[in-house]
């Protein structure tokens, strides 16, 4: 399973990127609007960090407005992946994206018939929101079980990208259920590195060793 991050800060691309770890990166409206600033030389400098997928959202609401957008920021790296909404207005633009040659990334995907829709136009990814899902008080993973049977039955090329993680129990199962990607919050993939038994286990060797020294002197 690949791994993204859920972000539009550059800091945070570049600190996972050095680790090895990242494949992508996702960005979203919101995101974007925190860091402020000029968002496509953002974009543009996370693509050169990533060197991977990297999602950038339309914001128009029609087609002709979504893929104008879309082809914008497809100009600006060749990594880019553009995001359009579930719609049907998104998906006469995907289908037009796709047919010119770009990759889309369908979001805000909540039911599994909105994911083999999005996959019929060509979507190259859909994105399930998990953790909105959860916070309505339904499991998100349920859904992403779902799309993963039905991708497999119909043999779609279309990648099941897991998203609105909020947890690494989110990582733990997509990775379980066969998804293609999951993109996390930086702090997210903190928490996956985490465990206090490896803390305890490195102090106590360090322990033993630098004993073992003094008592040779
Ligand atoms: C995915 O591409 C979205 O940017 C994101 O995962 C939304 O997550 P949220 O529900 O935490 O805002």
């Amino acid at each position: 399973m690949k791994l993204f991050v859920d972000t539009g800060n550059l800091k945070e691309v570049e600190t996972l990127a050095q680790l090895g770890i990242l494949d992508g990166v996702t960005t979203n409206p919101s995101l974007l609007a925190k860091e402020g600033g000029d968002y496509r030389q953002i974009l543009k400098q996370i693509c050169q960090t990533v060197k991977g997928p990297v999602s950038a959202e339309v914001v128009a609401t029609d087609a002709a407005g979504m893929v104008r957008e879309g082809r914008d920021l497809a100009a600006i790296d060749e990594h880019i992946i553009i995001k359009v909404p579930f719609t049907k207005e998104g998906l006469k633009a995907c289908r037009t994206l796709t047919s010119d040659g770009h990759r889309v990334n369908v979001t805000l995907i909540f039911s599994p018939t909105q994911a083999w829709l999005a996959a019929k136009v060509g979507a190259a990814y859909v994105s399930p929101f998990v953790g909105r899902l959860d916070d309505v008080g339904t499991t998100g993973m349920h859904l992403v079980r779902e799309i993963v049977d039905i991708f497999d039955n119909a043999d779609f090329a279309t990648e099941v990208l897991v998203a609105s993680v909020r947890n690494p129990i989110h990582v733990v199962e997509a990775a379980r259920m066969g998804a293609d990607v999951v993109t996390a919050p930086a702090a997210v993939i903190e928490q996956c590195f985490r465990h206090p038994l490896t803390d305890i286990g490195l102090e106590r060797f360090l322990k033993d060793w630098e004993k073992a020294q003094a008592a040779r002197v």
